[in-house]
């Protein structure tokens, strides 16, 4: 009877390092596996011994008899992803243990937020005996987006917390919450006191969507909204216009899911979660009944991962369905991401849910002092054909956009009196730190910051995370970057190219 990797799964590997028989893939040392939309375990080599069950830190994995019917696609996922043969070998080795070299004093390290990749740094830092480290967070509560992001009904994904608590018990960490790197303290204080300061402070803001009527009121940002509905501190005070029967969200990757479903699923299942009160209480009386979400590519480009689209379609209450015009471009081919579409029902007039539509580029706004809805034009070749390349497609998309109208192509306008952008979040500058602003992350070569793009590496400084890789990825998909960038840290500190510029006592305040 194999065991089965479910929805909540964050990709942090620890069920592969656990595994005694390899059958779970990818592994964390293999390409496939940042881009991976989750761990899969082969059912043919998997043994049964519930090792993995026992290391997982969200409760992901479950074995074959236990899962319900809304669990039931995952058995196949797993078992699809093993049929294809994979060119490594199946016994793929474990990453090498840090070492530093003897030194007369210990490795202090300084990090710049409390999220998964600032807490995986510190993780990895503290298995280096005589490491010390210090956590630096804005806000007064730890871990970044799995408390501020991470959707509050997606209980088993909140768990990775307990897993983050157990890292900043070590007696070895110091974490300091309510200090704001670059306002409260700055980069040469925390230099003059450690070797090295990691900034792992993620991507607080959003994808702007450039097209006119964008800031009318009714619109807004997920990034936002997931905010909100979460009670980050910095947009406790927002409100959201939800007294229309329907809303459109533009760009259907999982927030946009996650978005969809908080805007529909019945209030009361989100009753006794972590859901900020003043959300829970504006949803309950919410009379949004239809929730819209608008790719701009066709069905095989979502962005959205199957995982989140099998959880989606099982959750109670929620009625999902594919917009007609959109059910012919649904093909057949073995895709499980498409037959799980094609298995949709059509979308009906006036029914309560979300309808998924394709291949609609937002051309602009609609009203005169507040949203009353938004215009599509059809999505041209060159953007339907991009890979998920923002800048290419955006360039593409703003041209097709602003050409529609003397093109003469039929536009489409949906009415709505909520408009959510959900195109993906960015990276902010941090004071006294180099920006790429094309990139929205800071500049780096194998986790060491860069002085601009492409340029020379500051001595002690280190990125990991969002605000290196970009806004993509799962909680896990962090814990591999940042074990790479410690490999570079301790390579350098092994190299005698760190050392505090005034040295302090160990875990002296900055
Ligand atoms: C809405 C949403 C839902 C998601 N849901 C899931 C999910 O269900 N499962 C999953 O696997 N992945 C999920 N993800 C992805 C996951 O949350 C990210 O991969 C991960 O949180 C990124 O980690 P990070 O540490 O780089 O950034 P963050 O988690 O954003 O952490 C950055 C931290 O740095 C702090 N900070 C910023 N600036 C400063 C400063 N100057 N000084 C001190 N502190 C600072 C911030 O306050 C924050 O706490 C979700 C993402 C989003 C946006
Ligand atoms: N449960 C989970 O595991 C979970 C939940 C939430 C988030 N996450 C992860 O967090 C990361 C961020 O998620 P995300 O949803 O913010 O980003 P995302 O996955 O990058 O999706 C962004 C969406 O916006 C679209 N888009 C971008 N620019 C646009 C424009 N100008 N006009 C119209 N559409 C535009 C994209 O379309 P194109 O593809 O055409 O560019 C895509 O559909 C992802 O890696 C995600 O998997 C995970």
């Amino acid at each position: 009877m194999p065991h089965v990797v479910t929805q909540s799964c964050v990709g942090d590997g620890s069920c592969v390092y656990a595994c005694p028989v390899n059958c779970i893939q990818p592994t964390p040392d293999d390409p496939a596996f940042e881009h991976a939309e989750m761990l899969h375990i082969d059912p043919a080599a998997c043994v049964d011994c519930g090792a993995c069950v026992t290391a997982c830190p969200v409760d992901a994995i479950k074995p074959h008899r236990l899962l319900d019917a809304g669990e039931r696609a995952f058995l196949a996922a797993n078992a699809a992803y093993h049929r294809t043969p994979r060119s490594r070998p199946l016994l793929a080795p474990v990453r090498p243990r840090l070492r530093v070299r003897e030194h007369e004093r210990p490795l202090r390290v300084a990090i710049v937020g409390s999220g998964p990749a600032a807490i995986y740094a510190a993780d990895e830092l503290l298995t280096i005996p005589r490491a010390q480290v210090s956590v630096y967070e804005r806000l007064p509560v730890p871990y970044g987006l799995v408390r501020a992001g991470v959707a509050p009904d997606h209980r088993r994904t909140r768990r990775i917390a307990r897993q983050l608590d157990r890292v900043c018990a070590d007696p070895r960490l110091r974490l300091r919450l309510g200090v704001e790197v670059g306002r409260d303290v700055t980069r040469e204080q925390l230099l003059a006191s450690h070797d090295a300061v990691v900034y792992a402070v993620g991507a607080a803001a959003d994808r702007r969507l450039e097209i006119p009527g964008a800031t009318l009121p009714g619109t807004a940002s997920a990034t936002e909204f997931v905010a909100w509905y979460n009670g980050h501190p910095d947009h406790a005070g927002r409100s959201f216009d939800l007294s229309h029967r329907r809303a459109v969200i533009v760009g259907n990757g999982n927030v946009a899911l996650d978005v969809a479903r908080i805007l529909t699923v019945d209030p009361e299942s989100l009753a006794g979660t972590a859901i900020a009160p003043a959300a829970l209480a504006a949803l309950r009386a919410s009379r949004v009944e239809e929730v819209v979400v608008v790719g701009r590519r066709g069905p095989a480009a979502s962005a959205f991962t199957l995982p989140e689209l099998i959880g989606l379609s099982a959750t109670p209450g929620v009625g999902l369905a594919v917009a007609d015009d959109a059910r012919a471009g649904l093909a057949r081919g073995g895709d499980p991401k498409l037959e799980l579409l094609r298995g949709l029902p059509p979308a009906r007039d006036g029914a309560r849910g979300i309808t998924l539509r394709w291949g609609l580029t937002p051309a602009r706004i609609e009203g005169a002092e507040r949203v009353t809805g938004i215009t599509f034009a059809p999505t041209s070749a060159a953007v339907a054909a991009a890979a998920s390349d923002a800048a290419t497609a955006d360039a593409a998309a703003t041209a097709d956009a602003a050409a529609d109208p003397a093109a003469g192509r039929a536009l489409t306008t949906l009415d709505a009196g909520l408009v959510i952008s959900a195109i993906g979040y960015r990276g902010l500058p941090i004071a006294g730190m180099p920006f790429d602003a094309a990139s929205g992350t800071i500049p780096s070569a194998d986790g060491r910051v860069l002085d601009a793009a492409g340029g020379a590496a500051i001595p002690g400084l280190y990125v990991a995370g969002w605000i290196k890789r970009g806004p993509t990825g799962f909680i896990g998909t962090n814990k591999s970057c940042s074990q790479d960038t410690v490999r570079a840290l301790v390579d350098d500190f092994n190299a005698g190219l760190l050392r505090p510029a005034a040295d302090p006592a160990p875990h002296r305040s900055a």
